[in-house]
């Protein structure tokens, strides 16, 4: 079992408030994601679960018990950090066995769970060598091999992967995928990487300057993200953000561009000063005609993706995802159209207020 629930839990270090109101029920064999740019408390609401870092307010709660002031080695939680610490001269079965020998299982049973630990994360090989005698992504696997072997109620990663080359990551990223399919175990997972977010977790909890800002499935986040912030955290490349404002028949005018009846809007709620919000894959782009007109200052050719950044006057730059374009290139002319139901319609207070 592995259900943790956080309620009313807040952090301040002396005067300093880090973390508010932060309210989340993790479900038992869920694997959820904690990201947000650096600082925002990711690591910190971590430790607090772990029991590394104490609570200022509020409880912790582990399959219905409340953990808040328990020590972190009652807590049955593993934590994987981004440093592996391993001990360096003794084996990698030592390494994996160790916390098992120190609670002094027998040597049996240390060499079961060891065996079992190492066959599921391809160790089996590599039992004998020392730390330093492997990659970096072999001493990952060592340093989850060492928290499988607790069974604990949930696993707990701080950005695991972030000293590994990008190869390396996404190699990592689906071997933990498939380890949580196969133990079936809540793991929560730290990392300020959007794409590593989407692509492991069943939900996401998107966190700034100490607020969780949304908590949803990956697909939930890039589809409905409730505010601006959200919205330009997920999806890569960023977000487009237009200064729009009620346009005539329920329009919102682009402010140097485009009216665009966006879908499901409420009029009362379209005043003051808006947004408009569209995705750099969302835009249409023609050599003839278009909402805008703009200049491809600079393009990013990957091959499957061509990214355009075009300056459009009177709006800025503007960023489009180009799938297996060809025949758009730097310096050129390009007409952009923004269709309306691909559109995130923003508020003054930055929430996002079209319903879909
Ligand atoms: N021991 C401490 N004393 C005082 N302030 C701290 C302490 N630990 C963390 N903080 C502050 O709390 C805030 C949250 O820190 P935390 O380490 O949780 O951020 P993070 O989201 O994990 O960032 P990163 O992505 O850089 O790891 C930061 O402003 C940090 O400076
Ligand atoms: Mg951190």
């Amino acid at each position: 079992m592995g259900e943790i629930v956080l309620k009313d839990v807040e952090k301040s270090f002396g005067d300093v408030s880090v973390l508010r109101d932060i309210n989340l029920t993790i479900k038992d064999g869920e694997f959820v994601v904690f990201v947000g740019p650096s600082g925002c408390g990711k690591s910190t609401l971590l430790r607090m679960i772990t029991g590394l870092e104490t609570v200022s307010g509020g409880q912790v709660v582990i399959d219905g018990e409340d953990i808040t002031h328990t020590k972190p080695s009652s807590r049955g939680l593993a934590m994987v950090f981004q440093s592996y610490a391993l001990f360096p001269h003794i084996s990698v079965r030592d390494n994996i066995g160790f916390g098992l020998k120190i609670a002094g299982l027998p040597k049996a049973e240390i060499d079961a769970k060891v065996a079992q630990a190492s066959g599921i994360l391809g160790l089996d090989a590599l039992l004998d060598r020392k730390p330093r005698e492997l990659s970096g992504g072999q001493q990952q696997r060592v340093a989850i091999g060492r928290a499988i072997v607790r069974e604990p109620a949930a696993f707990l990663f701080d950005e695991p992967l972030s000293n590994l080359d990008a190869a390396l990551r996404v190699q990592m990223r689906i071997e933990l995928i498939r380890l949580h399919e196969r133990l079936a175990t809540t793991m929560i997972y730290v990392t300020h990487d959007q794409v590593e977010a989407m692509t492991m977790a069943d939900r996401i909890v998107v966190l700034e300057g100490g607020d969780i800002q949304q908590f949803d499935t990956p697909i939930a986040l890039y589809d409905r993200p409730v505010n601006k912030f959200v919205a330009g955290f997920i999806g890569s490349p960023k977000m487009n953000f237009m200064e729009a404002s009620p346009g005539p028949d329920g329009t919102v005018q682009v402010k140097g561009g485009p009216a665009l009846k966006v879908p499901g809007l409420d009029p009362a709620r379209m005043t003051g000063r808006m947004t408009v919000g569209i995705r750099p894959e969302h835009i249409r782009y023609a050599h003839d005609a278009g909402d805008l007109t703009g200049k491809i200052l600079v393009e990013e050719q990957l091959g499957s993706d061509a990214f355009l950044y075009v300056e459009v006057e009177g709006i800025g730059m503007v960023t489009v995802r180009a799938v297996g374009e060809r025949d758009f290139h730097s310096h050129q002319t390009v007409h952009l159209s923004l269709p309306p139901e691909t559109c995130h319609v923003f508020d003054e207070s930055d929430l996002r207020i079209n319903e879909n």
